[in-house]
């Protein structure tokens, strides 16, 4: 599997160190807010998992699965193929995610969501990509920059491989050409 990496763009040791920060950061900013972290599916589920484990006030979670419809790119429609099971009006909500690139599917989720009228929305990103961005839309909270590259590892995803890499690297391009 790791044939198939050009090079580690970061590691184990400085994802933990990262994601413990925006753990505690998040905790002290909504401290008293009982906010619901809604992971979206599948991209999220290692950076959640860790990020949870750092979060130290009440909270719940929750979790969303998204499709993009083919074709329909320019529109920004999405495919809500999992929906939220919590009652989210008057909720403060905080949406995880693996990646934001475009920024289509977050700016989408964002506008589906607001009609349930939740006290705030706020963005975690465990990568973000801004070199791509289309949708005018920003992260409250993001771990690493990344550059213009397909990055896998750590839950994201090329053909639904590389989820299981615990760190994450630049995949080499004969491998999506
Ligand atoms: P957006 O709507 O363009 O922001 O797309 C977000 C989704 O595209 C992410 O949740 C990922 O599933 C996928 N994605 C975008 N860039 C990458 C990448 O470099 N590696 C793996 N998945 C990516
Ligand atoms: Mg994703």
């Amino acid at each position: 599997m790791t044939k198939d990496i050009e090079r580690v763009l970061l590691s184990e040791e400085e994802i933990r160190a990262k994601v413990t920060e925006i753990g505690k950061q998040i905790s002290q900013d909504f401290h008293g807010k009982n906010p619901i972290f809604i992971g979206v599916l599948k991209g999220c589920f290692i950076f959640m998992a860790d990020l949870m484990r750092n979060v130290d006030i009440p909270c719940s979670m929750d979790f969303m699965a998204v499709s993009s419809y083919s074709g329909t790119s320019s529109t920004g429609a999405v495919k809500i193929n999992k929906d939220l099971s919590e009652d989210i009006a008057g909720r403060h909500l905080i949406l995880v995610e693996d990646i934001l690139d475009s920024g289509v599917t977050l700016n989408y989720l964002k506008q589906y969501l607001t009609v349930r009228q939740p006290a705030s929305i706020h963005i975690a990103t465990l990568l973000d990509k801004p070199a791509r961005r289309k949708a005018d839309i920003q992260p409250d909270y993001s771990c690493f920059k990344v550059p213009d590259a397909f990055v896998v590892g750590y839950g994201l995803d090329y053909n639904e491989r590389y989820r299981n890499l615990p760190y994450i690297g630049i995949l080499k391009p004969e491998i999506y050409s």
